[in-house]
């Protein structure tokens, strides 16, 4: 179903579009995030019909690699085939509904998923049916009892629509969805240009927090909070932020005052450090603390090292502009000589690709052009107050350099995470607790720097049928 169906089907009172560009103010209701019978719709109405990413595609690079990925009620095997290509399964048996894979349910510090290699078949543990790598059933025993008359349809594993964009695999349980490039819309094309494909893994941690789901991805879309939470990165950076809904999708990325310091890079990352200051200093420092702070993600080693050289290479009056156009100069050469290849992303798409993405409705992208920090949660069981949250860092490595790595999991601590990540989710279970009190009026986000926020909740909507955003009125 097209969102736009689904909109229609469900969404009474939502705001549009058009209201959140013009940045009116709206507030939602906070069921959404305590309700048991709000979850039970999600794992109705929303997880069996959303594109979801499973995994990288790099963790099944071999034909008979598969794993299994769960989400609420839903469990699905995805396997590589002989030819290469992916298939995907419902993780159940169809004669009296065993797992195919037993999964356990994710358990701190043991099981995070089930996967293996070298698959041929699949037979279940119970009865002895089985499956082959197309879903087909291959044995059923003492088939004389049904009097002969199951049929193929009736014995075959259920198919799931499978399909990769960006490096990602993803699957859809809705055999009506739409095609997964057109439920990435613009948001696909223009990550497109950073090859997110090339990138592998640099690191990959788990945790499950004492908050729903929904906090926990809140707390990566907008940057309105770095004021307020991470208070030491304001030495050498300005954090003001806009956001920008593109349907199902949105994207935020750091606003600039300053006419001197708008650039195609200064909505991401690789953008000069705080007005005022010395912009060869600052924006090493910003880069640097950012760096070193959020577990040696958001950037690379090389761009950290071009630009502690920028002070040496560099006059004192160069101009923002200069400094930046140097450091991406250098830095580029530094990775083209170690075998690291930089896309040419052209500048108005690396403007209007700001720093991060929420891809509806569980994922996060912070790109950059060799390097991206992401996040995913899912609700954890049938309990509204927990979820899995996951965060990884790609990185693009010269061939043949790409560290092995799995998901680990890691107590939310800054020693496992780093400063500012810990800052996070020091936050999440406060907000949770907090909007259950009946003092609580009602969220208030803002319209110009938490727009990703509101869309969430807006597609929630489509799909849930109830807790829209509604505007607040004059
Ligand atoms: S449930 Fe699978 S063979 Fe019986
Ligand atoms: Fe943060």
């Amino acid at each position: 179903m097209s969102q736009d169906s689904a909109a229609e089907r469900f969404a009474t009172g939502n705001i549009t579009g058009e209201d959140m560009d013009a940045e009116r103010r709206v507030t939602y209701p906070t069921e959404a995030f305590f309700s048991r019978s709000y979850l039970e719709d999600e794992n109705k109405h929303l997880w069996p019909k959303v594109w979801q990413m499973v995994e990288r595609e790099s963790d099944l690079p071999n034909p008979g690699d598969w794993l299994t990925y769960n989400v609420a009620d839903e469990s699905v095997i995805v396997l590589r085939k002989g030819d290469g290509s992916l298939k995907a399964f419902h993780n159940v048996c169809p004669h009296r509904g065993r797992q195919l894979v037993s999964v356990p349910d994710m358990l701190p510090g043991k099981v995070h998923d089930v996967r293996g290699s070298d698959r041929r078949s699949f037979t279940c543990g119970f009865h002895g049916w089985s499956f082959d790598t197309d879903g087909a059933n291959t044995f059923i025993l003492d088939p004389q009892d049904w009097h002969h008359e199951l049929t193929p349809e009736m014995t075959c594993l259920s198919e799931v629509r499978v399909d990769t964009w960006g490096g990602y695999i993803y699957i859809n349980m809705d055999p009506d969805c739409v095609p997964l490039k057109e439920w990435m819309g613009r948001a696909g094309e223009i990550l497109d240009h950073f090859e997110l494909a090339k990138m592998r893994y640099k690191w990959r941690q788990w945790a499950i927090y004492d908050c729903n789901w929904k906090v926990a991805i809140e707390a990566f879309l907008e940057p309105y909070h770095v004021a307020g939470t991470h208070t030491q990165l304001l030495r050498y950076g300005d954090y003001y932020a806009y956001s920008k809904q593109f349907g199902l999708h949105s994207v935020s990325g750091y606003d600039t005052r300053e006419a001197d310091y708008r650039m195609s890079e200064s909505s991401g990352t690789t953008r000069s450090g705080k007005a005022g200051l010395d912009p060869r200093v600052s924006t090493y420092e910003l880069i640097r603390e950012n760096y070193e702070t959020v577990n040696y993600s958001a950037s690379t080693e090389t761009l950290v090292k071009a630009a502690s050289r920028l002070k040496d290479e560099l006059p004192e009056t160069a101009t923002p502009q200069e400094v930046i156009a140097h450091w991406m100069k250098s830095a580029k050469a530094d990775d083209a000589a170690r075998g690291v290849t930089w896309p040419e992303i052209p500048s108005e798409i690396m403007a209007e690709a700001g720093l991060a993405w929420g891809l509806f409705p569980n994922q996060n992208i912070l790109h950059g052009v060799t390097f991206a920090l992401c996040y995913r949660v899912r609700p954890y069981g049938d309990d509204p107050d927990k979820c899995i949250f996951e965060s990884y860092a790609l990185e693009r490595f010269p061939d043949g350099e790409e560290p092995e790595t799995e998901w680990v999991y890691a107590e939310p601590t800054g020693e496992n995470w780093g400063a500012v990540l810990a800052q996070d989710f020091a936050n999440m279970e406060f907000v949770h607790k907090g909007m259950k009190s009946s003092g609580f009026r009602g969220p208030l986000p803002n319209p110009h720097q938490e727009q990703k926020v509101i869309n969430l909740h807006r597609n929630l909507a489509s799909f849930i049928g109830r807790g829209a955003p509604r505007l607040l009125e004059d």
